[in-house]
C-alpha cells in the first residue's frame, strides 16, 4: 500500500523515497502539509498553522484561506493567490466554495477516459486516492485524482469535475495540480524556445508576483514546454531539491508560480484558461489532463531520471517502448520537394550498403505537391513523381534491404486541395473573417467528429496499401482565428480543447489498428515534444535545426524531462542547412548518437573516405542502442554554461556505459581538460573497450580521463564494460 489515510483525515502518499501529505481541517477544507523526502506522518498540531494576515477576510470558523496552504484552491473567495479553478454559475455568481465530501483509494491507476496518461501493467504498481470535495450550494463536485508509484518518485494528479445541479454552469479554468510550499527560496527551471532552437534552459530564482510559462497557440508548442521545476537555490545535477511538474497534454496550457505577500510559493500547471471555457450541462463532467510530479533529492539529474524511466517504460506503449528503435535515412534534406521514384530508390539502395536499416520518404509525394503551397489532405500519391504508387515504391526499397517509412501532416488542409474544395468549412476559421495561412496551410477542426473520421480513413488507406514500416506524423502550423463551425456560439471556447480530443482520439484508432508500425512525431521539428503525444508515438523529431553544435543545446535541454528514446536525432550535410556551419562528421555522429539515429542528407553523395565513417558509425551505434535507448542519463557538463558539454548513459545493469564529451571552439592554454564520468560504481573496474585499460568507477568519477584534442568542434566518445 502507498496511501495512507488516518481517521483524523490525514492523506499520506508515499512512493519509494517521497511522501506526500494533505489534512482535513475542521472535516471541511484540504489543506497540503508537504511533499518531499520520504517521512512518517507528522504532529499536524505542529504542521498546520492558522494565522491571520491583515486585509485578508477569515472564513466564518477563524480559517484564514489567503494563509493555509490549499490543496486546490478556489477562485473569488477569501483567497487572493491564483485559484486552481473558476467557474460561472448560472445566476452569475463567481464564488466556488469546496467542502470536502468523501474519500476512496483504489490499487492501481484507472484510465483517464479520451485522455493520455501515465499507466500501470499491475495493481501493485501503484494506488490511488480520489478526495472528493463539493460545492452543495452549486451542485459541483470535484474528485482530485492522486497516483503514487511504489518503485518510481511521481505523484500524478488529474481532477474531474462534474455538475451534480439541475443547471448548466461554466468551468472558466481548472488546472490539474496546485502545490502551496511554505517559503520561496526557488529557483524556476524553464524550456522555453523557438523553431529550431527548442527547449532551451533558463533558471532565475523566484520573485514576488506571478511568473509564468505557457502556450495559446493550440500546441504545445516550440516556445513553451509544459513544463518547470522548483530547485533550491544551489541545487546541481547532483545535489538539492528539485520539484518537477510536467503536463501530460498537447495544447494550451498553463504553468507558473505566485509568491505571495508572506514570502511562499504558490505552484500550478494545467490547462490554459486563456480564451478556454467548457459549459457543463446537468451531469456532464470535464476531465483535466494528467500532471506528473517529480520530487528528486537528488538534484536536477535525478528527477530527470526519474522523468525517463516513468516515460520509458509506463506512458510509452506499444511494440517500440521496448523494441531497439531503426538506424533511419529520412530524405527531406537530401532532396526537399525534388524527388522521383528512382531517386528514393538509389538512396535506399545506398542506405543498405551503409547498414542504415530504414529509408523515410518525407513531405511531397501526394496529391499535385512540389513545394509547401498546395495539397496537404489530398492523401493520394502523386503519380507524376511516383506513377508506380507508395506500394511499387515500398517495394522496391525493400528489395534492396531496406524497410520504407512516410511522412504524413494529416491535421492540416491547404486551399488549394481537393479536400479543402470539397469541405471548405472543415477548417478553423471564424465565418466571414480571413482564414489566415501559415505555410500556406489552414487546421483541420479536429474538434468535428468527421473530420476526425476522414483522417484515419486517409491515413489508415495509405497505410493498408503498401508495405509501410514507420511514419512521421508531422504538423507545421499554430492555431489562429480560432472558430468551429461544428459548435455551438456557446461552445467556441470549447475548440481547442476539443481539437486536442478529436486529435488523441484519430492518433487511438491509427496506432491501435497499425502496431507493427513506428510512429515518430514531429511539428516544425519539436514543436510538439510533449507526454501527450509521446503515449501514441514513442519518439519525437527533436528539432528541425540538425547542426550539431545547436542541437547539444536542444537535446541536452530536451533531456531534463525527455528520455534518450524519445528524441529523434539524424547527422546531417555540412554547411549545416538551417545556421550553415561545417562540423565534422563525428561530432555530427556523435550527437546524433546521443539520441535516436539517424541520417538526413544525400547518401550518395559521401566519399568513399566517409562511406567508410559512415559504416563505422552505424555498427558503434547498433552496439550503443542494445542500452542507451534504455540507460540512465547523467548530464556531467552543460552547453548552456560553457564551451564544453558532456553526458554519460549507463545500462539498466549497469554493466556497458557510453560517455560523450563535445568541445564547440578550440581553446588553448586552458590546463588539463578531464571527462569525469557519473552514475558509476566506485569500487566497480570498467575496462575502455577500444583500447583495453581499465580504471576503477571511483577513479573515472573522481579524476576522469584526459581529453587532448585540438580545432573547433570536436567529440570523443567512450564505450566502457564493467569487469564481472
Ligand atoms: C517540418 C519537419 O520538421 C521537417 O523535418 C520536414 O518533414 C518538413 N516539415 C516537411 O515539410
Amino acid at each position: 500500500m502507498s496511501i495512507f489515510v488516518s481517521d483524523g483525515g490525514v492523506f499520506h502518499l508515499q512512493t519509494a523515497h517521497t511522501s506526500y501529505i494533505m489534512a482535513l481541517v475542521d472535516g471541511k477544507y484540504l489543506a497540503h502539509v508537504y511533499w518531499g523526502r520520504k517521512m512518517d506522518t507528522p504532529d499536524m498540531d505542529n504542521a498546520l498553522i492558522n494565522r491571520w494576515i491583515v486585509f485578508s477576510p477569515l472564513n466564518g470558523d477563524g480559517w484564514s484561506l489567503d494563509f493555509a496552504r490549499q490543496e486546490y484552491p478556489v477562485g473569488c473567495g477569501t483567497d487572493y493567490r491564483e485559484p486552481a479553478i473558476s467557474a460561472l454559475y448560472d445566476d452569475g455568481s463567481r464564488t466556488v466554495e469546496l467542502h470536502y465530501d468523501s474519500f476512496r483509494v483504489i490499487p492501481g491507476k484507472p484510465a483517464l477516459e479520451g485522455l493520455p496518461a501515465t499507466y500501470v501493467e499491475s495493481d501493485d504498481e501503484a494506488d490511488t486516492l480520489e478526495i472528493v470535495l463539493k460545492d452543495r450550494l452549486k451542485g459541483m463536485k470535484v474528485v482530485l485524482r492522486y497516483t503514487a508509484y511504489r518503485e518510481l518518485d511521481v505523484i500524478m494528479r488529474s481532477v474531474l469535475i462534474t455538475n451534480e445541479s439541475d443547471s448548466p454552469m461554466i468551468i472558466e479554468k481548472a488546472v490539474s495540480a496546485s502545490v502551496d510550499y511554505e517559503g520561496a527560496a526557488y529557483d524556476m527551471i524553464t524550456l522555453p524556445g523557438a523553431w529550431a532552437r527548442e527547449r532551451h534552459i533558463e533558471r532565475r530564482a523566484l520573485r514576488s508576483g506571478v511568473q509564468t510559462v505557457e502556450s495559446r497557440r493550440g500546441a504545445s508548442s516550440h516556445q513553451a514546454n509544459p513544463f518547470f521545476a522548483l530547485a533550491s537555490h544551489g541545487a546541481t545535477e547532483d545535489y538539492g531539491d528539485v520539484y518537477g511538474f510536467n503536463l501530460v497534454y498537447s495544447g494550451n496550457h498553463t504553468s507558473g508560480v505566485e509568491v505571495d505577500q508572506l514570502f511562499r510559493a504558490r505552484a500550478w500547471i494545467g490547462i490554459n484558461d486563456y480564451d478556454f471555457a467548457w459549459r457543463l450541462e446537468s451531469g456532464e463532467s470535464f476531465q483535466t489532463p494528467e500532471a506528473v510530479m517529480v520530487y528528486s533529492a537528488k538534484g536536477i539529474g535525478g528527477m530527470s531520471r526519474t522523468y525517463h524511466r516513468l516515460y520509458r517504460t509506463r506512458l510509452v506503449r506499444g511494440r517500440y517502448r521496448d523494441a531497439q528503435r531503426p538506424i533511419l535515412a529520412n530524405n527531406w534534406e537530401a532532396t526537399y520537394f525534388d524527388f522521383d521514384e528512382e531517386k528514393i530508390v538509389a538512396l535506399a539502395k545506398e542506405a543498405a550498403g551503409l547498414g542504415i536499416e530504414l529509408l523515410v520518404l518525407d513531405d511531397g509525394w501526394f496529391g499535385k505537391r512540389n513545394s509547401d503551397n498546395c495539397s496537404l489532405g489530398d492523401w493520394y500519391v502523386n503519380s507524376e513523381k511516383l506513377p508506380g504508387g507508395i506500394a511499387q515504391l515500398a517495394r522496391r526499397v525493400n528489395d534492396c534491404g531496406v524497410k520504407f517509412g512516410l511522412w504524413f501532416e494529416p491535421e492540416m488542409v491547404c486551399p488549394d486541395s481537393d479536400l479543402y474544395r470539397a469541405h471548405p468549412d472543415w477548417c478553423i476559421h471564424v465565418p466571414g473573417r480571413e482564414r489566415t495561412e501559415t505555410r500556406n496551410q489552414l487546421t483541420l477542426d479536429l474538434s468535428r467528429p468527421e473530420v476526425c473520421d476522414y483522417i484515419v480513413r486517409a491515413v489508415s488507406d495509405v497505410l493498408d496499401s503498401a508495405d509501410i514500416s514507420y511514419v512521421k506524423w508531422d504538423m507545421n502550423r499554430h492555431m489562429s482565428a480560432l472558430g468551429s463551425a461544428g459548435l455551438p456560439a456557446e461552445r467556441q471556447k470549447e475548440m481547442p480543447h476539443r481539437y486536442m480530443l478529436g486529435l488523441y482520439s484519430v492518433m487511438e484508432r491509427i496506432v491501435s489498428s497499425h502496431p507493427h508500425v513506428l510512429f515518430e512525431s514531429c511539428s516544425g521539428g519539436g514543436g510538439r515534444f510533449d507526454p501527450g503525444i509521446l503515449y501514441y508515438m514513442p519518439q519525437t523529431w527533436t528539432s528541425d535545426n540538425t547542426d550539431a553544435v545547436d542541437r547539444l543545446r536542444i537535446q541536452y535541454g530536451t533531456s531534463l524531462v525527455y528520455p534518450v528514446s524519445a528524441m529523434g536525432a539524424h547527422v546531417s550535410a555540412v554547411p549545416n542547412h538551417q545556421v550553415g556551419r561545417v562540423t565534422s562528421l563525428k561530432m555530427r555522429g556523435d550527437v546524433a548518437m546521443s539520441g535516436n539515429f539517424g541520417y538526413e542528407l544525400d547518401l550518395n553523395a559521401f566519399t568513399e573516405e566517409e562511406k567508410e565513417q559512415v559504416r563505422a558509425q552505424v555498427e558503434q551505434y547498433k552496439d550503443l542502442r542494445t542500452f542507451v535507448q534504455s540507460a540512465d542519463m547523467y548530464r556531467v557538463a552543460s552547453p548552456f554554461e560553457g564551451n564544453t558539454t558532456a553526458w554519460v548513459f549507463v545500462s539498466q545493469d549497469g554493466n556497458d556505459v557510453f560517455a560523450a564529451w563535445f568541445r564547440v571552439l578550440a581553446e588553448y592554454n586552458i590546463g588539463v581538460r578531464r571527462m569525469r564520468f557519473a552514475g558509476l560504481e566506485e569500487a566497480a573496474v570498467y575496462t575502455d573497450t577500444e583500447d583495453g585499460r581499465e580504471y576503477t568507477g571511483a577513479e573515472l568519477m573522481n579524476i576522469g580521463l584526459v581529453v587532448d584534442l585540438q580545432g573547433d568542434y570536436r567529440s570523443r566518445t567512450w564505450r566502457l564494460k564493467k569487469k564481472a
